[in-house]
């Protein structure tokens, strides 16, 4: 039995999808799952607490303040007491309260105060999946580190309409559940310290000099070695995009506050410096901003070489096992690409041409050439998600199994 043991909260939210639930209860069972089922207020009016109840031969939970379930397990060990928190069906509702913390329903209280993977199986209406709100919602929950399943396209049970957000069939959440919980953590027990963003160097008080960085790639390198299992101190430049989950992210401006933040965080086994830093800070930035005078020629700006930090590391007395390094150029990819390789005394290179045309900078996709000493891999063209995802696996092939 696949699941043995496997302990099972399953939430169950108000859609015409609940009735699937049952099915997908009786399949966990079958796989030596334990169930223990939670059901929103709206899920009642769908299927019975009494048929959820019979399926998985437990009490079920409805009530935040039922004084006989809070004597029982309460709702804090209620979220903790598990192996894994599986939302099916989830409802744009109930997707939007955890997006925003929300907890006023037992459900929601749940998820809020967990602490185990989170699994979610989307239902709902075609329309309502595309809004741009659940699309908001789904992509900070994601962000979160939730995993989904489905929804798939079909047809609608209750209005004949056809679209994407049918619930993923039972057998599909079995999987993605098996999945999820045999997960191989290549990376754990390993450090890994990451850079990403730009760096700021002030001119003034309100002026300064930066690189074009998102920090959408660098993020998301972050996030992927943790979900391998590594410990992950992110430093990042100021960006607009949110804290990866499950990362220890601590925020710079200057480029030599990112050295001092990295140099701090060794010993580690894996550094990968994918910000963007810029190359010079102005000598003596004023303190006071810079008026401009009129009829007088603009101020010059003395500026100084910022310290290279992937060098620093790839050079360190305690130099992780394995250094990256980013190579963005719009120009000669692969050869400047090598040169960096040895001047940074790094193993690795991820090189992207990063031309105004490529859209690159800033974008969602990334098309990047791997230049270690063995040779030049290419890459094909991928969402930064997907190849912060590759990267991590073969950061974890070459660092090998266990600590030493
Ligand atoms: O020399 P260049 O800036 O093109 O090198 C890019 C690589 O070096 C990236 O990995 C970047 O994070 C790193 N870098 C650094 N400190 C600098 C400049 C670049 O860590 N001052």
């Amino acid at each position: 039995m696949t699941l043995d043991g496997t302990r099972i909260l399953l939430i169950i939210a108000g859609g015409i999808a609940a009735y699937k639930s049952l099915d997908l209860i009786r399949r966990l069972r079958e796989r030596g799952a334990v169930v223990r089922p939670v059901m929103t207020r709206a899920a009642q009016e769908f299927v019975t607490p009494l048929a959820v109840g019979a399926l998985s031969s437990g009490h079920v939970y409805t009530e935040l303040f039922s004084r006989e379930d809070e004597q029982d397990v309460g709702h804090i060990r209620l979220a903790r007491d598990c192996d894994l928190v599986l939302v099916a069906p989830a409802t744009a509702d109930l997707m939007a309260k955890m997006a925003h913390g929300m907890a006023d329903d037992l459900a929601s209280t749940v998820l809020l105060a967990s602490d185990r993977p989170i699994l979610i199986a989307p239902a709902m209406n075609p329309k309502m999946w595309a809004a741009a709100a659940t699309q908001r919602n789904l992509a900070v929950l994601k962000n979160d580190g939730v995993d989904v399943v489905g929804p798939l396209e079909g047809e609608m049970a209750e209005s004949g309409e056809r679209g994407l957000g049918r619930m993923a069939e039972p057998l599909d959440i079995v999987a993605a559940v098996e999945n999820l919980l045999s997960r191989p953590k290549p990376l754990a027990g390993r450090k890994a310290v990451v850079t990403s963003g730009p760096t700021h160097e002030p001119i003034d008080p309100v002026r300064y000099i930066a690189n074009r960085s998102s920090g959408k790639q660098g993020h998301a390198i972050a996030a992927a070695l943790a979900r391998l299992g590594a410990d992950v101190t992110l430093v990042s430049g100021p960006v607009s995009i949110p804290d990866p989950a499950g990362v220890n992210t601590q925020h710079v401006e200057r480029a030599e506050e990112m050295r001092d933040a990295v140099i701090a965080s060794l010993p580690a086994d894996i550094a990968v410096m994918v910000a963007a830093v810029a190359d010079w800070r102005v000598v003596s930035s004023s303190g006071q901003k810079i008026k401009k005078q009129p009829g007088e020629a603009p101020p010059p700006l003395q500026l100084a070489e910022n310290p290279d930090i992937l060098k620093t590391i790839g050079h360190h007395a305690q130099r992780p096992q394995l250094v990256v390094g980013f190579a963005a150029e719009t120009q000669n990819v692969e050869e400047n690409g090598r040169a960096k390789l040895e001047r940074k005394g790094a193993d690795l290179i991820v090189a992207n041409d990063v031309s105004p045309e490529t859209g690159i900078m800033g974008g969602d996709r990334n098309s990047v050439r791997l230049i270690s000493k063995t040779g030049v891999e290419a890459w094909p063209d991928l969402s930064k998600d997907e190849v912060a995802e590759r990267l991590a696996l073969w950061i974890a092939t070459q660092i090998g199994g266990a600590k030493p």
